[in-house]
């Protein structure tokens, strides 16, 4: 039986993230090239959208690219770009006919050309779909965004556009790549590393972290509703007791 019947559809998380990990690994162990475990990553995303997009999450934010992964062998990182343009191409109908919106985060700019080019195209085709809202992080690191962000506060100080007193929460979420969502619920990280690796630091305050062995290309619906099961069943208490929740 599918774990589906066990989820309690009106408690889901409305955003749920995911470090994306073990794709190299699932290659290696079938003594395949690192290059064909993102191959087969790249279906575990279709999948995993898909079905955020069945059960009602509105917000689904994948981690693609770190800025770190520029640090990854040329030719990996070539490989991974031109399969970023492959799947834009190949997956914006399906966006189209499942009312998904496609969104970025990271530094858009630094990519290639062409990757940027693709990107804002299905960004701009897809921007009136409501049904699920898909975050890719690319050229993503959050402390960059953090830097990013009180760049951009200090300027407007010293513009006295906003007085340093009135700095609060909401106003470092406003400048945030992440602006127009909501805080992370559920963060979950595949391959079985224990670690956030520069992701959503700030947005992940007051998330559930669940860990699974599972590497990325294994990952499949049933792995997305143990999770969610599992955040279910959990009490987020944001700091008060538990009887105060009764
Ligand atoms: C995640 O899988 C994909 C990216 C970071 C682009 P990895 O490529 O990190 O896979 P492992 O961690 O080497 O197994
Ligand atoms: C994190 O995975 C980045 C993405 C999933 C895109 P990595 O494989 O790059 O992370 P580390 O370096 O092992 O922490
Ligand atoms: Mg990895």
């Amino acid at each position: 039986m599918s774990l589906l019947k066990q989820l309690n559809l009106t408690n889901l998380p409305s955003h749920i993230a995911i470090i994306m990990d073990g794709n190299g690994r699932w290659a290696k162990k079938k003594g395949l090239l690192r290059n064909l475990g993102h191959q087969s990553g790249a279906k575990t995303v279709r999948e995993i959208v898909e079905v955020c997009a069945e059960i009602n999450v509105k917000f689904l934010t994948l981690y693609a690219f770190s800025t770190e992964n520029w640090n990854r062998p040329k030719l990996e990182v070539d490989l991974l770009m031109k399969l970023l343009i492959s799947s834009l191409k190949k997956e914006l109908n399906t966006l189209q006919k499942n009312n998904i919106k496609l969104a970025t985060i990271g530094n858009i700019d630094s990519l290639p050309a062409k990757v940027s080019a693709e990107l804002k195209d299905v960004v701009e085709k897809t921007k009136n779909n409501s049904r699920l809202t898909l975050t890719l992080a690319l050229s993503y690191s959050s402390r960059e965004e953090l830097i990013k962000t009180i760049k951009e506060i200090s300027l407007k100080v010293k513009n006295n556009l906003i007085s340093p007193g009135n700095i609060d929460e909401s106003v470092i979420n406003n400048h945030l790549y992440t602006r127009s969502l909501p805080d992370v619920d559920l963060l979950i990280r595949t391959s079985g590393e224990q670690r956030i690796s520069n992701f959503l630091l700030w947005q992940i305050a007051y998330a559930e972290l669940y860990f699974t062995e599972t590497l990325w290309p294994d990952f499949n619906k049933e792995n997305l509703f143990e999770a969610i099961l599992n955040y279910q069943n959990r009490e987020r208490r944001f700091g008060k007791t538990s009887e105060q929740l009764k």
